[in-house]
């Protein structure tokens, strides 16, 4: 385990397992339509990956990224920096995926973006929800896991940029999020 990491929450067997039982309800779900998955970055590039890899069906794949000012571990004002191309979206049906619904504020500023733009419908998918700590009231068509109110790392999850590649979730010792530098080693496998 990567020293910074207090405790696993979700080892990588896991996480398989839930991405494959989520692509199964989008398979279904969206079999024999248009759409086009739009992958908020950077933070769901892993899952984004993992779950189209099980989803057999055609699909297009889009990017997204959305800055909110404010640094640290809560979201602040939104804006867009990269958004899909408006074929990708108008008229079509838009599955929407991204690491973690947490306030809220990051899936309900981008719906109405797609929305505006021209989809037809935007349903969303999260990796993890957060429920305890929502301020919109926005709810997750697909999650893969509900989690406890603590911050996690790994998966595709950051904090201060680092930790995006760590196989499993967990959550950071108290001292890193207090501010002292990430240490770049791993202890154990
Ligand atoms: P909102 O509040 O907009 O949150 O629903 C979505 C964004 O907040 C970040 N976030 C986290 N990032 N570990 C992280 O690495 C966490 O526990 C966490 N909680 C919220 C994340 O960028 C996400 O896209």
């Amino acid at each position: 385990m990567h020293r910074d990491i207090e405790r696993i929450l979700l080892s990588e067997e896991e996480i398989s397992r839930a991405v494959e039982r989520v692509a199964r309800q989008v398979t279904r779900d969206f079999v024999g339509q248009e759409f086009t998955v739009v992958s908020v970055l950077k933070g769901s590039c892993v899952f984004t990956a993992d779950l189209i890899r099980q989803i057999p069906i055609p699909l297009a794949l889009a990017f997204a990224e959305v800055q909110s000012y404010g640094a640290g571990t809560t979201s602040g004002t939104m804006r867009t920096r990269l958004m899909p191309r408006d074929e990708e979206i108008q008229d079509r049906r838009v599955l929407l995926v991204d690491d973690i619904l947490d306030s809220g504020r990051t899936l309900d500023f981008m719906k109405s973006e797609l929305v505006a733009q021209g989809a037809k419908s935007v349903s969303s998918c999260v990796f993890l929800d957060k429920p305890a700590r929502r301020l919109e009231r926005f709810e997750a068509d697909y999650r893969c896991f509900e989690v406890e109110d603590v911050f996690v790392v790994g998966y595709g999850l950051d904090f201060a940029g680092h930790y995006r590649n760590l196989p499993y979730v967990g959550a950071l010792r108290p001292s890193v999020l207090e501010g002292a530098s990430p240490s770049m080693g791993e202890v154990s496998p």
